[in-house]
C-alpha cells in the first residue's frame, strides 16, 4: 500500500456526477416471484407497440423454431449485429440510459490501477502484464488504469491493454477515449502504419495510447494471447445472457419467451414454461437443497470465469471482478433500463434499453474452481476504503477548485455510500496460488489506513 503515497503525483481529473446507476435505480422495480407474465402496467403504450427490427427478427425466429430461452433473448437483445442495444449507440451518461461508477469519480479507476500495480509487484514485477478488461463501455476506466500505469515506469514498460468487446461502435469510443482521435483521423494523419506493429495476431483493433501503452480489441477472451495477465470485469457480468428456472408441482422448468398473439395484450412477447426438461436445466444441475423457487444462472458467464481461472492457473496472474450482486439468495432480478427509468414490461422495447440481471457471486465463485486463491465477494466500500479512497480524496481536494470539490465529495459518496453504490455492489477476486498461502490481495485486508 506505499504505492498510494505515489497518488499523490497523479494529475487530477474532472469527476462528474451524472444521473442514477443501474444499481441504485433497482430499487424501484418489483422482484414478485410470481411475475412471470408481462406487467400490463406499461406506460408508454396503450397498444401493441410499433415492431421494430429485433421484434420482427424475434418474432421471425419464434415462428420458425419455437419459444425461445430467455438467455437467448437477452443475447440478440444486448448483440445483434445490426440492431442491439450496445451495438450503435452511445448507452452511457445524462443522454443514454445508466452511469457506471467510472464515470462517476476519477477515484475509482485510480484505485483499480493501484490494485494492479500492487499485485503484479506482489507476484514479482513479471517482465510483460497484460491487462485485460472485459466490456470497457465508454473505456474510461481503462483510460484511468492507463493514466495510473504510467505514474510508474516499471510498470509502464510491462504493460499492456486488452480489451474484450463485442461492440464496434463501443471499441470505436473506447479508441478514441485512448487514443484522443478517431481511427479515420488517424489513417489521414499516416500514424496508423506506425501503430500496425502493436497487433496481436487475433485482435480486431489496436492502437498505441495516449500514454504510450499498447492496446488491442478482441471480440472474445479466447482471442487474447496467452500470458500472464490481470483480468478486470467492471459492471460486465451483470449484461452477460441468463437462463430462468422455475419451480412448479411437475419439478423445475426453464423459463421461456413466445410471441404474445392476444390482441387485447399489449405486447409483443410473454414468458412461458418449457414442458420438458432443456440442456441448460441438465446443465445447471440445481442443487436439490436451493430453497428458491425461482433461479437466474448465466452459463455464459460461468464459461468465461472458467476460462479465466484457466488461464490464471496456466500463465499465471489475478481477476478482479466488480458488479451488483448478491451469493445465491436473490430470485427475479432481470429488469430493463431507458433513460434511467426502470421499464415496467422487462420484454418492451427490445434494442431499445438494456436489460441487465444480478451477478450470482456464488456461481462464480464456484466456476473459478480450486485451483485459484478466491477471495471475496466483499463491498464495494469495504474495498475502496481499504484501497485508501479516502487518502486519495484527500489529496485532490487540496488542488481543486470550489465546483470540482463539490463533484469529488459527492462522487466519493455515492460510490462508498451503503444506501448507494457501497452495499450493493460488490468485488470478487480469485488469483494464482501462491506459496505463502496467507496472502490476501491488496482490498481484501483492513490495514487500517
Ligand atoms: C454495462 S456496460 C459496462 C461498461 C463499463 N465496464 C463501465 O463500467 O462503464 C457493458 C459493456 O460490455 C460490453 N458487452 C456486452 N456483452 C458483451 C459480450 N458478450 N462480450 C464482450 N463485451 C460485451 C458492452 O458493449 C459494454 O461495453
Amino acid at each position: 500500500m506505499r504505492y498510494l503515497a505515489r497518488l499523490l503525483n497523479l494529475p487530477l481529473k474532472n469527476g462528474h456526477l451524472g444521473p442514477l446507476t443501474r444499481e441504485v435505480l433497482r430499487t424501484s422495480y418489483n422482484s414478485s416471484l410470481q411475475v412471470y407474465l408481462p406487467n400490463t402496467r406499461h406506460q408508454h403504450y396503450e397498444s401493441k407497440s410499433q415492431e421494430n427490427e429485433l421484434s420482427k427478427y424475434l418474432k421471425a425466429r419464434i415462428r420458425a423454431t419455437g419459444p425461445i430461452t430467455v438467455a437467448e433473448y437477452m443475447k440478440t437483445v444486448l448483440t445483434h449485429p445490426s440492431a442491439g442495444y450496445y451495438m450503435h449507440r452511445d448507452v452511457f451518461g445524462v443522454e443514454g440510459d445508466f452511469i457506471t461508477a467510472p464515470e462517476i469519480s476519477q477515484l475509482f479507476g485510480e484505485l483499480l490501477g493501484v490494485w494492479c500495480v500492487n499485485e503484479w509487484i506482489q507476484c514479482g514485477k513479471p517482465p510483460k502484464i497484460q491487462v485485460v478488461e472485459f466490456g470497457p463501455g465508454r473505456g474510461t476506466l481503462a483510460y484511468d488504469l492507463l493514466r495510473v500505469f504510467s505514474q510508474f515506469p516499471a510498470m509502464r514498460d510491462a504493460v499492456s491493454l486488452h480489451l474484450v468487446e463485442v461492440s464496434n461502435k463501443m471499441s470505436e469510443m473506447q479508441y478514441q477515449k485512448l487514443v484522443g482521435h478517431t481511427l479515420f483521423q488517424e489513417c489521414n494523419n499516416n500514424s496508423f502504419m506506425a501503430n500496425a506493429v502493436v497487433k496481436e495476431p487475433e485482435s480486431y483493433n489496436h492502437c498505441i495510447s495516449k500514454f504510450n501503452i499498447p492496446v488491442n480489441w478482441y471480440h472474445k477472451v479466447e482471442d487474447v494471447p496467452q500470458e500472464f495477465s490481470c483480468f478486470i470485469a467492471h459492471e460486465f457480468f451483470d449484461a452477460l445472457p441468463i437462463h430462468k428456472f422455475q419451480k412448479t408441482e411437475q419439478g423445475w422448468c426453464e423459463v421461456f419467451i413466445d410471441i404474445d398473439d392476444n390482441p387485447a395484450s399489449i405486447n409483443d412477447f410473454k414468458f412461458t414454461l418449457s414442458k420438458s426438461l432443456t440442456p441448460a436445466l441438465v446443465c445447471f444441475n440445481i442443487d436439490k437443497n436451493d430453497p428458491r423457487e425461482h433461479i437466474e444462472v448465466s452459463l455464459e458467464s460461468g464459461a468465461i470465469i472458467e476460462r479465466i481461472s484457466h488461464r490464471i492457473t496456466e500463465n499465471g496472474g489475478f481477476a478482479l471482478i466488480t458488479d451488483y450482486g448478491h451469493q445465491g439468495e436473490k430470485t427475479d432480478t432481470l429488469r430493463g433500463f431507458h433513460k434511467h427509468t426502470v421499464l415496467d414490461n422487462v420484454l418492451s422495447e427490445p434494442g431499445s434499453s438494456d436489460l441487465t440481471a444480478d451477478v450470482d457471486f456464488k456461481y462464480l465463485s464456484k466456476m473459478a474452481g480450486d485451483k485459484v486463491n478466491v477471495f471475496g465477494p466483499i463491498s464495494q466500500a469495504e474495498f475502496l476504503n481499504n484501497m485508501g479512497i479516502a487518502i486519495r480524496l484527500q489529496v485532490l481536494l487540496q488542488k481543486v477548485q470550489k465546483q470540482q470539490r463539490k463533484d469529488l465529495i459527492s462522487g466519493y459518496k455515492m460510490l462508498t455510500e451503503a444506501t448507494q453504490m457501497g452495499q450493493r455492489y460488490k468485488f470478487l477476486s480469485f488469483m494464482q496460488k501462491k506459496k505463502e498461502s496467507e496472502y490476501k490481495p491488496a482490498g481484501f485486508v483492513n490495514l487500517n489506513i
